[in-house]
């Protein structure tokens, strides 16, 4: 009798190790490390440019994505003029056996920066392109290692170069454009409707508790109407993770896919979400021409031999220049990285990547109900090594 009830809770312990096992740990400061230089192709920034890319090609392979890159070349201005560059897309396929209309997922955020002092770095894209590595890594490993989950569908990894729509002066055509036109529509087999959509992580560590840090032009109040009053109750804070959305049918679907994973855990946050949906009709205007200097709009602005095909995109964002940056911790010294990562600013990043990792796992995998008990993959070793111990415990009380 008494050897049943050990083993049943050997049983249970074990199942319960492994369940613990689905890690969704975020360690999103050793990520940032690698992204707190400037990584543009020329004015000395050119050795942590290309460090950048080499860092998130070996993550990548090291998370067990298939790796391709892709060459392209754009033009960027330097402080020597015009200058043509080979810039990598970084490409990291989690391949599925097969698809289901809409099935398709890509995530993708930029790793090179422009030359400007503000932002810098570190907020754009550093957080974005480390918050990217951080879900590839979460969700590879719950789908690869843990045992814990199962994919169902290919979900895709991009890290773009050269966002050059951020750039000074008249620059050639941004990663994100070369990824959408001469790679992805040939991957998609120029029909899209496998494809579910892209989540653009760009700008998404300035969280703002000074007052009147945010926005408040009248263009904004006609575009986004409801953020616009919750701001106001919030004596327009900067304190939300911005989600920027085309109306149609798949941006919504993955985008309230994001709200309620992001939200799911209820938790009480000195910040929040705002859903940012654009009125169907567009006027150019301020707010546009800054919700649009990311790579959502390469996915948004896709044409098919001059014919229109929107692609459904999600932009996750703190708004950029529609919010004011916090002051220096340094005053008017030069500030290491690690001084601006505050713990408010490592929460908002960590909710970020929780939501985006819950998403995809939820959407693009399956729970598995109960590990194989004699599975030979290394995570499921904790649990058999406790059911063994517990067993052997038992003889001694025989
Ligand atoms: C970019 O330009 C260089 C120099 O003209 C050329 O050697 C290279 O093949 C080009 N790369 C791509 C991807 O077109
Ligand atoms: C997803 O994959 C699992 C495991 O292979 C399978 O049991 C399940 O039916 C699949 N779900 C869908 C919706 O295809
Ligand atoms: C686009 O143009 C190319 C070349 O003219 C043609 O082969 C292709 O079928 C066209 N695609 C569509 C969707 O019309
Ligand atoms: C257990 O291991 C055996 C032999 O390695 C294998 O044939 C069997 O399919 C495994 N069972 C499960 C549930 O993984």
């Amino acid at each position: 009798m008494r050897r049943i009830g050990l083993g049943l809770l050997a049983f249970i312990l074990g199942a319960s190790l492994v369940a613990a096992d689905i890690d969704m740990e975020v360690k999103i400061v050793e990520k940032l490390q690698h992204f707190s230089e400037y990584r543009f192709p020329a004015n000395n920034h050119e050795d942590s440019w290309i460090e950048a890319r080499n860092y998130v090609e070996k993550e990548f392979d090291f998370y067990g994505l298939r790796v391709q890159k892709q060459t392209f070349n754009s033009t960027v201005w330097t402080l020597e003029g015009d200058q043509t560059v080979e810039g990598v897309n970084i490409i990291g396929v989690a391949q599925a056996t097969s698809n289901k209309p809409g099935a398709i997922v890509v995530v993708g955020a930029n790793y090179d920066t422009n030359t400007r002092e503000n932002p810098g770095p570190l907020f754009n894209n550093g957080a974005g392109i480390a918050a990217l590595l951080e879900t590839a890594r979460l969700f590879t490993h719950n789908i690869k290692w843990s045992g814990s989950f199962k994919q169902n569908y290919t979900t895709i990894f991009v890290a773009f170069d050269l966002n050059t729509k951020e750039h000074d002066n008249e620059p050639g055509k941004s990663g994100g454009w070369y990824f959408v036109n001469e790679w992805l529509w040939d991957y998609l087999e120029s029909s899209d409707a496998n494809f579910g959509g892209a989540f653009v992580v760009d700008s998404i560590m300035n969280v703002n508790q000074e007052p009147n840090s945010q926005d408040t032009s009248e263009d904004f109040r006609r575009m986004f109407p409801e953020t616009y009053n919750s701001m106001a109750k919030n004596s327009n804070k900067g304190n939300f993770i911005g989600v920027v959305t085309q109306p149609d049918e798949k941006s919504q679907k993955l985008k309230d896919q994001f709200v309620g994973n992001y939200r799911k855990d209820r938790r009480k946050r000195p910040f929040r979400l705002e859903d940012m949906t654009l009125p169907t009709v567009l006027h150019k205007n301020n707010i546009i021409s800054e919700l649009t200097t990311q790579e959502t709009v390469e996915f948004w602005a896709f044409q098919v031999n001059g014919t229109a095909t929107p692609l459904p995109a999600v932009l996750i964002s703190d708004t950029e220049k529609l919010r004011s940056m916090p002051e220096s911790p340094c005053g008017t010294r030069v500030c290491p990285p690690k001084a601006w990562l505050t713990e408010e600013r490592e929460e908002f990043l960590v909710a970020t990547v929780e939501g985006l990792t819950n998403t995809l796992l939820r959407r693009q995998a399956t729970r598995l109900p109960n590990p194989p008990a004699n599975s030979s993959e290394a995570t499921s070793l904790p649990s058999l090594f406790t059911t063994v111990v517990i067993l052997l415990i038992g003889r001694f009380y025989q």
